[in-house]
């Protein structure tokens, strides 16, 4: 019997889990900076309504349907939607293995926070917390190596990660009504002391008032895309293994909605926390700076600014820490899973086994990271799978429903049972068809672009060594997108079941 949510609220708090994790706290916030706040936000919102929302109904639709894994569910679309599907588990391995290392660096920075008290006033030494303890060279030299602090903390983050995903949705059931409520409760008490900090309503205005010439800056949109994206835990297998453990009875349309609003309402929480406290300590300008060094450089100067006494500064710092930390598991575990599900799914393999055995692969990977290079290779893994290998993921989906499959099939099991709300077919034709293949494919091309063109990025002079670009971005996103070939490759021995053979209609209601 396959796995399936308690009930309708579990399935929407995991789904919720898995989007609300650290990019709502550390990216959204500061690409708002970056990008003349409330001009960002439309933006954002647009891109949500017009690419996120219909795809994320379309992955949990299709996994329900399917009741299989991404690779297992593509392919019941369309033969050779099975790639797009490994492809996407690529992704959820890939990214699962150094986002389980920031959450040890968030693991190590809660065990640290009484350190903060000690630092009152003293911004420089809180600015160097982190960078000192996780030992890095900020180069892609420093191998030889590692930080032992980090390395304990990854070990509680993968066992934390396993005692939370072992048992399927019996055990992530019961978690996740803390992981969702518990960061949402911190973000309540840091955001009251963020409004009653001087300043706070210059920070408010720089979140929230829009500067509406940042339109026609490209980076906008390519970040506000690129944010949606990752946000909402598309094109990672996640969605499509959650949407398959959902009931026949469930509302796919309006629980999609009710997901990404809280998403959305959550990053601009976070928002508002960094906005406000980073105004009231006068930093607000460093909050453009968006990247881990928000989460790990910039906020803790404001910790110890936030008051002259040392223990309710600390205090402040256990609780931000806490935080990430809730925020954080929930997002990891569901990467796991996404991914557990689709190969125990394809080989016919034991659940619980396939995740023992893919938490302990995951760590042992992870394991580059916690060395004096760990930082800079963890950028470049995260580069490479956010600007190209998601967003190729995404062009391949949406191309594989709306051009190589009756598209209405898809849109019929997202209204399935559905009262109050149906997915317009306007609205989800038009994403799916035409705005995200056209959008999507544009956004490929432009950071493909940039990353050759004068003032790219990477493989053309980020600071890192092109060997390291060479093994860290190239190869990753060439073994991602070979996956499809080399499990095929693997499962050929073994006998097709008629379930592997079942297309989209064969399916047993
Ligand atoms: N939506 C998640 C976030 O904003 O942090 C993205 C994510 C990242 C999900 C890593 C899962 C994960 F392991």
């Amino acid at each position: 019997m396959r796995d399936k949510w308690s009930s309708r609220s579990t399935f929407i708090l995991a789904a919720v889990g898995s989007a609300v994790g650290l990019g709502n706290a550390w990216r959204f916030p500061g690409l708002a900076a970056k990008h003349g706040g409330g001009a960002f936000l439309f933006v954002y919102v647009l891109a949500m309504l017009l690419i996120g929302i219909p795809l994320l109904m379309m992955e949990i639709a299709i996994g329900r349907r399917t009741r299989q894994g991404a690779p297992g569910a593509m392919r019941a679309v369309n033969k050779t939607g099975e790639h797009a599907g490994w492809i996407a588990v690529s992704n959820g391995i890939a990214i699962g293995i150094y986002y389980a290392v920031v959450f040890a660096w968030v693991i190590l920075m809660f065990l640290l926070s009484f350190k903060f008290a000690g630092f009152t006033g003293d911004t420089e030494s809180a600015s160097k917390l982190w960078i000192t303890t996780i030992n890095t060279t900020g180069t892609t030299s420093g191998f030889g190596t590692i930080s032992w602090p980090v390395l304990g903390c990854l070990l509680i983050a993968w066992i934390a990660c396993y005692l939370c995903i072992r048992n399927g949705t019996t055990s992530v059931g019961k978690v996740v009504k803390y992981t969702v409520s518990l960061p949402v409760i911190c973000l309540l008490i840091l955001a009251v002391r963020g409004f009653t900090m001087p300043g706070a309503m210059e920070g408010l205005a720089k979140l929230f008032v829009p500067d509406w010439s940042a339109l026609g800056d490209s980076t906008l949109w390519v970040d506000a895309i690129g944010q949606v994206f990752y946000s909402l835990s598309v094109a990672m297998a996640i969605m499509f293994a959650y949407g398959s453990f959902v009931d026949e009875k469930a509302n796919i349309a309006i629980d999609c909605v009710i997901i990404a609003v809280s998403d959305f309402v959550i990053s601009l929480l976070a928002g508002i926390v960094m906005f406000t406290t980073m105004a009231g300590v006068g930093m607000l300008d460093n909050m453009s700076a968006s990247g881990i060094s928000t989460a790990f450089i910039i906020y803790p100067q404001a910790i110890v600014s936030l008051t002259k006494v040392p223990w309710i500064n600390a205090a402040f710092a256990y609780v931000f820490y806490f935080c990430l930390i809730t925020l954080a598991i929930d997002s990891l575990f569901s990467i796991v899973e996404g991914s557990s599900t689709a190969i125990a799914d394809k080989f016919k393999l034991n659940k619980k086994k396939t995740t023992t055995v893919l938490c302990l692969i995951e760590g042992v990977l992870g394991l580059i990271f916690v060395t004096g290079a760990g930082l800079a290779c963890l950028d470049i893994v995260d580069n490479f799978v956010n600007s190209y290998t998601l967003i190729l993921t995404g062009i391949f989906e949406v191309i594989i429903v709306g051009w190589c499959f009756k598209t209405s099939k898809v849109l019929d099991q997202i209204n399935l049972n559905t009262q109050n709300f149906k997915m317009p077919k306007w609205w989800f034709y038009l994403s799916i068809k035409f705005v995200a293949p056209v959008i999507l494919t544009a956004l490929f091309v432009w950071n493909v672009v940039s990353l050759f063109v004068g003032g790219g990025i990477y493989g053309a002079g980020d600071g890192y060594s092109l060997l390291s670009n060479i093994i860290l971005g190239w190869l990753v996103m060439g073994l991602s997108l070979i996956s499809g070939f080399i499990v095929k490759a693997i499962a050929k021995s073994g006998k097709k079941s008629a379930e592997e053979e079942a297309g989209w209609d064969d399916i047993k209601e």
